[in-house]
C-alpha cells in the first residue's frame, strides 16, 4: 500500500487484539510502529514476534498520562496515530460509569491535543456499530440518524467521533473514522467467541449463553478489518470520511454457540438465558451496511459472518 510504506505510526492500544495484528501488518508493509499501551487488557505476548524488529517499538504507558504521551509524539514525530486504546467491553461500563468517559473520551482528547501541539496530521479511529443504537433502518448506512447509543461505551464512541471531527476541522488534521461490526480472529482476547471457549474450558458439559440466543449481529475478520482501514486511509480524497466496516450479513448468538460446541465440546448442552439481550445496553439486532466500503473497490476475504466465525474458531 503506497501510503503505508516508509511511514511512522503511533498505535495506541498496540498490544491489544486489533492493535497487535495491525502492528504486524504495518511493520510487514514497510512502516515503523510505536505501540503505546498500558496493558490493561492488552498483552505483551501478542506482539512478542515484533519485539526484535527494528521497525517496532513497544512503550508501556497510559493515555491518561498526557505529558508522557505528548513527549512520545514530540520525539517520534509520527505521520499518523491509529487510536485503538479504549475500554473494549460494553458490559464493563455498566458498573463503572466513568470508565468510558475516561478511556474513550478523555483519552481521545489527549491524543488529539498531543497531535495538535506536535503537528501530527493524521488520525485513524475505530468507532463502532453501537453508535447507531437500536436503528430502525437495516442494513444501517453511515448516513443514518439521529444516532442514539444505548450504552456508555456507545456514547463515548459517538463523543470521540465528535471531538475528532471538530479537531480535524479546526486544526487541519486528516481523520479516518470507521464504525466496526464485531471483530474476531487471530489473537482474540474478548467477546462472544472468547467467552464461549473460556466457559467450555471450565465446564465441558454446559454452555451458558447470555440472553435467549436470538440476538443477531454482523462480524468481520480482523485482517479484513485492518486491510479495510488501511485501504480507506490510502485512498485519495477519503480524509474526513466515516466508513462502516462489516461483512455482508448477520449471524445469531445461538448459531455461534452451536458452532463453538461442534468444534470444542460436542457433548455440551447449551443453556440459554431468558432475555432478548445479553445484558443491559446490549443491542439484540445490529446490522450495518457495507455498501459504501464495497463500492469503494475494497475486496474482503470473508463476506459471510458464518465464514468469519469459522476462521476465528480455527485460530484457537
Ligand atoms: N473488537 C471489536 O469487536 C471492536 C468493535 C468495534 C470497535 N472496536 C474498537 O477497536 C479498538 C481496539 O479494540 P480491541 O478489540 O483490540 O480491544 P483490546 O482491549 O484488545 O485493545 C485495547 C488496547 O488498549 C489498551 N488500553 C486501554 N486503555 C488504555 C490507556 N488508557 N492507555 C494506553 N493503553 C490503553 C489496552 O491495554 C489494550 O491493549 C477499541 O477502541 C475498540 O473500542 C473494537
Amino acid at each position: 500500500m503506497a501510503k503505508i510504506s516508509g511511514k511512522t505510526f503511533v498505535v495506541t492500544g498496540g498490544a491489544g487484539f486489533i492493535g497487535s495484528n495491525l502492528s504486524g501488518v504495518l511493520v510487514g508493509g514497510g512502516s515503523r510502529v510505536i505501540a503505546y499501551d498500558n496493558l490493561s487488557s492488552g498483552k505483551l505476548k501478542l506482539v512478542e514476534s515484533l519485539l526484535n524488529n527494528k521497525n517496532f517499538k513497544f512503550v508501556r504507558g497510559d493515555l491518561l498520562d498526557y505529558n508522557r504521551f505528548s513527549r512520545l509524539c514530540k520525539n517520534e514525530r509520527p505521520d499518523a496515530i491509529v487510536h485503538l486504546a479504549a475500554n473494549p467491553e460494553v458490559k464493563k461500563g455498566l458498573k463503572d460509569t466513568k470508565l468510558d468517559l475516561m478511556q474513550g473520551v478523555v483519552a481521545t482528547y489527549n491524543v488529539l491535543e498531543a497531535s495538535r501541539l506536535n503537528d501530527i496530521k493524521g488520525i485513524l479511529f475505530p468507532s463502532s456499530s453501537v453508535v447507531y443504537g437500536n436503528a430502525t433502518e437495516k442494513p444501517t448506512p453511515e448516513t443514518y440518524g439521529p444516532l442514539k447509543p444505548v450504552s456508555l461505551y456507545g456514547a463515548s464512541k459517538l463523543a470521540a467521533e465528535g471531538y475528532i471531527s471538530a479537531f480535524s476541522s479546526l486544526y487541519g488534521m486528516d481523520s479516518y473514522m470507521y464504525r466496526l461490526a464485531n471483530v474476531v480472529g487471530n489473537n482474540l482476547t474478548h467477546g462472544v467467541i472468547w467467552d464461549f471457549i473460556t466457559k467450555l474450558k471450565k465446564d465441558k458439559n454446559t454452555l451458558n449463553v447470555l440472553g435467549d440466543g436470538t440476538q443477531k449481529k454482523a462480524y468481520i475478520d480482523v485482517f479484513d478489518c485492518i486491510n479495510a482501514m488501511l485501504y480507506i486511509y490510502s485512498k485519495p480524497g477519503s480524509s474526513g470520511s466515516i466508513y462502516n466496516i462489516s461483512s455482508d450479513d448477520q449471524i445469531s448468538v445461538g448459531s455461534i454457540a452451536r458452532m463453538v460446541i461442534e468444534r470444542f465440546s460436542r457433548k455440551a448442552r447449551i443453556r440459554y438465558g431468558s432475555g432478548k439481550t445479553g445484558w443491559n445496553g446490549d443491542l439484540p439486532n445490529t446490522f450495518i451496511s457495507n455498501r459504501k466500503l464495497m463500492d469503494s473497490g475494497f475486496k474482503m476475504r470473508y463476506r459471510k459472518s458464518k465464514d468469519v466465525i469459522e476462521a476465528a474458531l480455527s485460530c484457537f
